[in-house]
């Protein structure tokens, strides 16, 4: 495509690891394809404000190592308003922009589907959330190394609750989904995973807890979703165990945002890397309002009207998985 010749980059929403090395990717495909590049700074809040600033090869060195993100992050209520929009494509036009990528989650992508159809502006998508939680699929960015940080906090939690013989209760990041406790909590050995996916109640838990007892074991780790109905007062819960089950010591541990730091896993660096190549590919193919997906190892398009359609879907397997092995 002769006409996409400048093409502006963002990430919205909440951070992830390997957001730098998609930034990276789109730059420097822009450098190779002989495009322009411009970071835009705070998400949509910096394309209503016209924070903008060109990037070339260079300016995205030592990047892909780093965690959090160098163009900065926001949650942008403005943006929402046909008013803040309209401010957003004067913006893009001044500049002479032709074509915009928009790296967050599916709320960021809500925000570029309206924004793409209501101007016809070129848009293109790369997920990019710890949470795993956006249709069309198979990962997002960020939501590797998340996995591998829960699971090392919980093996040091392991450590301690095997010392004193005691009940773990830790809670993971999840608004909405399970993914990081389901796939954190097998990798750390949970004896019991709660998420919003999937409610079997809190006398489930307590006979589940009683039997591990029974069977003979001496601590135990309960991972909880922070979006699941019976973890979503944590404390709360850790009581009710607690004067259930009296022969329990139970301790709260809540994971909180050290899941969104750190230096991004290998995996998500080259996830972060090929989506962002295939990001500009797409733009430079004529594509508009899709977002770049990973299905089956393989760099896919998916329109935004199925990305945003929200991902309750749960592996089953995994559940049946989780439930044998903690017996
Ligand atoms: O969407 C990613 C996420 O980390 C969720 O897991 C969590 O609920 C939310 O962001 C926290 O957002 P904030 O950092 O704005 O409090």
């Amino acid at each position: 495509m002769d006409n996409i010749r400048k093409i502006a980059v963002l990430t919205s929403g909440g951070d992830s690891p390997g957001m730098n090395a998609a930034i990276r990717a789109v730059v420097r495909s822009c450098a190779y394809y002989n495009r322009k590049c411009v970071g835009i700074y705070r998400g949509f809040a910096g394309l209503i404000d016209g924070d903008f600033k060109e990037l070339d090869a260079r300016s995205v060195k030592n990047l892909v190592n780093r965690g959090g993100t160098f163009l900065k992050s926001a949650r942008c209520k403005e943006f929402r308003t046909e008013e803040g929009r309209k401010r957003a494509m004067d913006n893009l036009q001044n500049e002479k922009i032709d074509a915009l990528v928009v790296i967050g989650g599916d709320g960021s992508f809500v925000g570029a589907y309206v924004f793409s159809r209501e101007f016809g502006f070129p848009v293109v998508g790369i997920p990019s959330t710890i949470d795993n939680d956006i249709n069309g699929t198979d990962f997002t960015i960020g939501y590797d190394t998340a996995l591998n940080t829960v699971v090392q906090a919980i093996d040091k939690i392991r450590d301690t609750a095997n010392s004193h013989n005691r009940l773990f209760l830790v809670e993971v990041m999840g608004r909405d989904a399970g993914d990081i406790a389901l796939n954190a909590g097998i990798g750390a050995g949970a004896e019991e995973i709660l998420i919003p996916e999937q409610n079997r109640g809190r006398e489930h838990l307590l006979e589940s807890l009683d039997r591990s007892k029974k069977s003979g074991k001496t601590s135990s780790i309960v991972v909880i979703a922070e979006g699941d109905q019976i973890g979503k007062n944590i404390l709360e819960l850790a009581d009710f165990i607690q004067s259930n089950l009296t022969e329990y010591e139970v301790r709260v541990t809540v994971l909180g945002h050290i899941q969104r730091g750190g230096a991004p896993s290998c995996y998500d660096r080259v996830l972060a890397s090929r989506m962002g190549v295939g990001a500009v590919d797409a733009l430079l193919r004529g594509e508009t309002n899709v977002m770049i997906g990973i299905m089956h190892t393989k760099i896919i398009s998916v329109p935004f009207s199925e990305a945003i359609k929200g991902n309750n879907d749960i592996d089953m397997e995994l559940i049946r998985v989780a439930d044998i092995i903690s017996i």
